[in-house]
């Protein structure tokens, strides 16, 4: 039995080790081989150091051997070997046919070495129930990051997210040698953090809706929502990323970016004449701590104390981005304090306050992180880490002037950001795929090498008010989408590849080998669409990424498998996308599909316009326009053409849908082809009414069924009208 065992190994090891190697983050150098390693039942895994015994059962979970040893047998082992002389998080990975021996000379290192182990691997490995035997290809590798900061943020402020996604998303980062985990805890929308001393911030403040202290802003407005983590739950997560090699870095995000806090300590902000709210469409702008309260100090170090005793990482990030300054300015004590100084400048404030907070982290050992604003005073300690998000020079400044700088400028790094113009995703910091993330290349934003050298890392964050849109905490599914792969090219660049023109060797590697591991990890991460050419009246398609392609048209549901050129006069009729391993990618159509009509049109409403986004404006159909109060219950929005409409599909829009904000939430649109007898056809969902094929439309209203009472403003957009085929 064993001789068959071992000459089936003998076969697989062949066929396996033909297939190219495709690590990611490439490592820097594989030297490959044709003596496979066959791991079975009986394999061996050693490992003599107490520092590695918990990535030994770590392995183990992968790789199902039955033994574990101090002692290495003679041969047929799988060996985590602590050695001296090896640089941080460095790894040496050796493949014979009679042993794999991982060696490094800590904790990071070792784990790095496992996981290019299991990239060696058949991409079963990560379902955890890999058959055997099984082949690690043969080759030596001889491996280091270039950055010692490879990060990823997860925003669950403003979407909350239980702790088994949390400990889920830990393991993916995990397997792309990602080392820290920026926990973004606190936000307007919400506090996410247990804290014993003040258990109402978590109780109130991590909940919004009807009837909670917080406002419903960006959400949902029928129910209350929210959530937060026990102690026991940080603690939970802190010691399962420490096992994947993952330091987590807690974020309490102060002194603006405070409202979930503020609206449980109203005492804590500033000494406003005047109680009125200060609504900005959705956010409320009274989001800022006062400076120069002192028992505002007191509560924060209560706060904070018992923050930093859950976090072992020595650093805390506290913030410091788009502060409010025109609140401080209309605050007695604030405004006082800087005019005594003789300073105009509100960041000389935020320099007063972040230093304040500094001294209390220090007594707790913490050294603080902030975002690029609070260097901008000039007063910060140059021992604070500072996260550069603006954009790359804004980074570079931030480093120029010492500190250690995390690069995640948004317009390469932002995840939430829409991956191409029609899919869901915040657009403000741009929009862009896995492509334009591995184009980030130091040279071409103005680096030198030695610069270069001064880097501390990088970092992609997750921001979440989008990821409510899309179904929030049950939809874990969007945050994947949005993550992978462009977390894959982040991890690539943090390893030490500058992105640019190496793009066609790193997709090669991505779509060949890296999309099989994603798809047994259990990620649902985004396939390239492919592209569409019409020319000579043919519609001709090509994949970018490994699938099939398949295409619908506009006359029925059914689904085609695209076998060659299309020939058609309406090449916009057909939308096209790629699967691979039941994963789809977004729709692609010829440009003829999104040609929309622009009638003359004029909206009223019985909400008064805002006059600086008045009604006219829709006309353009460029401009969405705003009401000058929230909405009640029976309020409408009348859309009228001059004629009747004919088309083949109408949407009417209220609000920012992917937000989601400034909506008309629960209500229905009626049309008339007479412009005075109207019919129900459709409920908004998120704002937003379509209806497929309706009669001739030569007016539509929008008809509110409850009261806003998350929005101060509604928006309105301009009707999107697809003409008929
Ligand atoms: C940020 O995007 N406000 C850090
Ligand atoms: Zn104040």
């Amino acid at each position: 039995m064993k001789k068959i065992l071992l000459s089936v190994a003998a076969v697989v090891a062949a066929a396996y080790s033909a297939l190219a190697v495709a690590i990611v983050p490439q490592p820097q150098s594989i030297d490959k081989h044709q003596n496979a390693f066959v791991l079975l039942p009986s394999t061996t895994l050693v490992c003599a150091s107490e520092e590695f015994a918990p990535l030994a059962a770590y392995l183990q979970e992968y790789i199902p051997v039955k033994y574990i040893s101090k002692v290495a047998p003679k041969r047929n082992y799988v060996a985590l070997s602590l050695v001296e002389g090896y640089d941080k998080e460095a790894y040496t990975l050796s493949v014979s046919r009679d042993r794999v021996e991982i060696s490094a000379s800590d904790y990071g290192g070792a784990f790095n070495g496992i996981q290019t182990l299991l990239q060696l691997l058949p991409s079963e490995v990560y379902t955890k129930q890999m058959s055997l035997p099984a082949v690690v290809r043969g080759c030596d590798v001889t491996d280091k990051p270039k950055f010692a900061y490879r990060g990823f943020m997860l925003d669950v402020a403003r979407t909350f997210m239980t702790k088994e996604n949390v400990l889920r998303y830990i393991d993916y980062i995990a397997y792309h040698k990602i080392n820290k985990f920026h926990w973004h805890l606190t936000d307007n929308q919400g506090w996410r953090i247990e804290i014993k001393s003040h258990p109402d911030l978590a109780k109130k403040g991590g909940f919004r809706g009807d009837g909670s202290l917080l406002r419903p802003s960006l959400g949902r407005w029928t129910d209350i929502y929210g959530g937060y983590y026990t102690q026991e739950d940080i603690r939970e997560v802190v010691a399962y990323a420490a096992v994947r090699n993952i330091e987590v870095i807690p974020e309490v995000d102060l002194p603006g970016h405070s409202e979930a806090l503020l609206r449980v300590y109203p005492e804590m902000l500033c000494d406003y004449t005047n109680d009125e709210l200060d609504i900005n469409g959705n956010y409320d702008n009274r989001n800022v701590v006062c400076a120069t309260k002192e028992s505002n100090y007191k509560i924060l170090e209560e706060i904070l104390a018992e923050v930093c005793a859950l976090f072992p990482s020595p650093f805390f990030h506290i913030g410091g981005d788009e502060v409010r300054m025109e609140q401080w300015k209309k605050c007695p004590n604030c405004s006082a304090w800087l005019k005594k100084r003789g300073y105009t400048d509100g960041y000389k404030l935020e320099d007063m306050f972040i230093s304040r907070i500094q001294d209390i982290l220090a007594k707790y050992g913490k050294t603080p992180a902030v975002w690029n604003e609070a260097a901008f005073g000039g007063g910060l300690d140059k021992s604070a880490r500072v996260h550069g998000w603006k954009s790359p020079k804004v980074c570079k400044q931030v480093m120029m002037k010492g500190y250690p700088t995390i690069f995640m400028p948004q317009q390469f790094f932002y995840f939430d950001m829409a991956q191409s113009k029609r899919e869901a995703g915040a657009s403000w910091g741009g929009c862009f795929d896995v492509r334009k993330v591995y184009s980030f290349d130091f040279a071409k934003e103005g680096f030198t090498p030695e610069e270069v050298a001064c880097v501390e890392g990088f970092e992609a964050p997750y921001w979440s008010e989008v990821f409510l849109s899309q179904g929030g905490d049950k939809n874990i599914d969007f945050i994947e989408y949005q993550t992978f792969p462009r977390l894959c090219a982040l991890a690539e660049l943090g390893w030490g590849k500058n992105g640019g023109n190496e793009w066609e060797e790193f997709h090669k590697r991505l779509y060949s080998r890296h999309y099989d591991r994603m798809a047994d990890m259990g990620l649902n991460f985004r396939i390239t669409p492919p592209t569409v050419k019409y020319e000579g009246g043919k519609l001709s398609i090509e994949k970018i990424d490994n699938g099939t392609i398949y295409y619908r048209t506009d006359d029925s549901e059914k689904i085609y498998k695209y076998s060659g050129a299309i020939a058609t006069d309406k090449p916009g009729k057909y939308a096209f996308w790629c699967e691979y391993r039941g994963l789809k990618s977004p729709e692609v159509a010829h440009s003829s599909r999104y040609k929309t009509l622009q009638p003359n049109v004029k909206v009223t409403s019985s909400m008064p316009e805002d006059p600086k986004y008045g009604y006219d404006g829709v006309s353009t159909y460029k401009k969405r326009v705003m009401t000058a109060c929230t909405c009640k219950k029976g309020d409408w929005i009348l859309f009228e053409f001059d004629e009747p409409i004919v088309c083949r599909q109408a949407e009417f829009y209220t609000g920012r849908y992917n937000v989601p904000s400034g909506l008309i939430r629960v209500g229905y649109l009626e049309i008339s082809e007479d412009g005075v007898n109207f019919e129900r056809v459709a409920d908004l969902n998120y704002g937003i009414a379509k209806v497929v094929n309706p009669r001739p439309i030569k007016a539509a209203r929008i008809v509110a069924e409850r009261d806003v009472v998350g929005s101060s403003k509604v928006w309105i957009g301009a009707p999107i009208l697809y003409p008929k085929w």
